[in-house]
């Protein structure tokens, strides 16, 4: 009887560029914004045959009593511009680019994405998020118009829409027929939409590249995210890297699919984490320590806990206990940053309980809730771990976020990739062109309601 094959690990690299996840103070760090850096990260993860390379979005600078958030890293280019660079000197590693579905239009985010699809030969993503708030809005045309509800209703008529501009050109449609002089067919690209957050009409420019529909990626983690996710994604990221958590948000979003006539394989789920690798797991291990105290100082500590309580408490001491006053909420304090999904309270309560239970200053309680050091220790340590937990259900792959930009996953390409390979749950050398080909996916979902073939008029032949 053959061996069954194991489960094989998808791994995805992510370039942070906000947050503090990045040791940006190293001076093994380079700029998290020149081409340079895009391009080593990308060719390294490639040479590890990574399914591919994520970018995030932020679309405004947060701030910080009145001034920009620089305990974040500030500044970062667009991602549909750095990916199409990174198209040219990659062969076959995915792009994928977050890009908002609230501040957006339909028509020009189809059209950069089928763009992608064409320029890199099939290896385009989105990850569709759907952030609204009203800050971030204030940098768009309507400002901070979308309530938190109608977030995923728009975000699934947007992707419905995009679907549709996708499928406008046919099969056939470029014909370049020198003996009829034919072109393009009189069809080609035509669409109409008429919803309630679109109402558009006429002929979109470009033909898709060669997946047809860029692998769509989703990241929300409220109950209306995973039932988009569910209906609509072929991806879902998480920030569950814990392994209890983790595995209770992979059986809730797999669960979620049947109803949509989908199998479990249909939706990856790719918790983000960070590998800390050393040549032994005490060296590691004083390695992920010594990095938690760079990524936290103590000013980002009191930062943090400002975010939550939303008050000044710039007198409290970082090694010292968390604050006995309430949370209250000063909307001039913290701007930009994301609202936490128990609420401030709640959120207060349990960072208090969990405090007191370890006795954690503040400074530790901060990096205790915000690690995401989920593999630490020697090669072999993080390659059993990882394998561990795709083959027990906790996810079917990661986005490592590596904390020094943008040599941070050299190590685990060089000595953790062998020894997957090794254990044969990560591809020797890609075997498709595409992005799907790489995540094993058969072809773009389609949600009841939405897509299928635009209406088609061959009597217009304008264009
Ligand atoms: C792992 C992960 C990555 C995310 N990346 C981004 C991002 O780059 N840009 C963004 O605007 N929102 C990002 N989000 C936020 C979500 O996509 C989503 O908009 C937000 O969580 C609100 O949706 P929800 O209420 O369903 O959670 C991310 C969320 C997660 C879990």
């Amino acid at each position: 009887m053959p061996a069954t094959r194991k489960k094989q690990v998808h791994l995805a690299a992510q370039l942070p560029g906000i947050h503090n996840v990045t040791v940006w103070s190293d001076p093994r760090s380079e700029s998290q914004i020149s081409i340079d850096s895009f391009i080593r990260l990308a060719q390294t993860v490639e040479r590890g045959k990574f399914d591919f390379f994520f970018l995030a979005e932020g679309l405004r600078l947060r701030e910080h009593k009145g001034h920009v958030y620089d305990l974040d890293i500030a500044g970062r280019p667009e991602n549909l511009t750095v990916l199409s660079a990174l198209a040219a000197v990659t062969t076959h590693l995915g792009l994928a680019a977050t890009v908002n579905a609230t501040f957006n239009e339909p028509y020009e985010v189809a059209r950069r994405f089928a763009t992608l699809d064409r320029l890199s030969g099939g290896r385009a993503a989105w990850n569709v998020v759907t952030s609204y708030d009203a800050f971030t809005g204030e940098n768009f045309r309507r400002g901070g118009f979308l309530p938190e509800p109608d977030r995923y209703t728009r975000a699934a008529e947007f992707l419905g829409t995009a679907r549709q501009l996708w499928d406008s050109w046919a099969e056939g449609d470029l014909r370049a027929d020198t003996v009829t002089g034919e072109f393009a067919t009189a069809g080609a690209g035509r669409f109409a939409h008429r919803g309630r957050h679109f109402d558009i009409a006429g002929r979109f420019t470009t033909p898709p590249g060669p997946q047809g529909h860029p692998v769509i990626i989703q990241s929300g983690e409220s109950d209306a995210g995973r039932e988009f996710a569910a209906s609509d994604a072929e991806v879902i990221f998480s920030k569950h890297s814990r392994i209890d958590a983790a595995r209770d948000f992979y059986r809730d979003v797999k669960r979620r699919l049947a109803p949509y006539g989908r199998g479990p394989d249909d939706l990856l789920i790719l918790p983000t984490a960070n590998a800390v690798v050393a040549d032994t797991d005490a060296e590691a291990a004083a390695y992920a320590e010594e990095i938690s105290r760079e990524l936290v100082s103590p000013q980002t500590a009191i930062a943090h806990l400002e975010a939550v309580w939303g008050r000044d408490l710039s007198a409290y001491d970082p090694d010292g206990p968390l604050p006995d006053i309430e949370p209250e909420d000063d909307a001039h304090l913290l701007k930009g940053h994301s609202v936490f999904r128990n609420g401030r309270a709640e959120t207060a309560r349990q960072w208090r309980k969990l405090a007191e239970e370890r006795n954690l200053s503040i400074r530790e309680l901060v990096i205790e809730v915000g690690g995401r050091q989920t593999f630490v220790g020697s090669p072999r340590t993080v390659a059993d771990a990882i394998d561990h937990y795709v083959q027990t259900g906790g996810a079917d792959g990661f986005v490592l976020v590596p904390h020094l930009t943008p040599g941070g996953l050299d190590d685990f390409v060089d000595r953790v990739v062998p020894l997957l390979q090794e254990k044969g749950v990560h591809r020797d050398d890609y075997t498709g062109s595409t992005l799907r080909d790489h995540l094993g996916l058969s072809g773009a979902p389609r949600p009841a309601g939405w897509g299928g073939p635009a209406p088609r008029d061959d009597k217009e032949t304008s264009a």
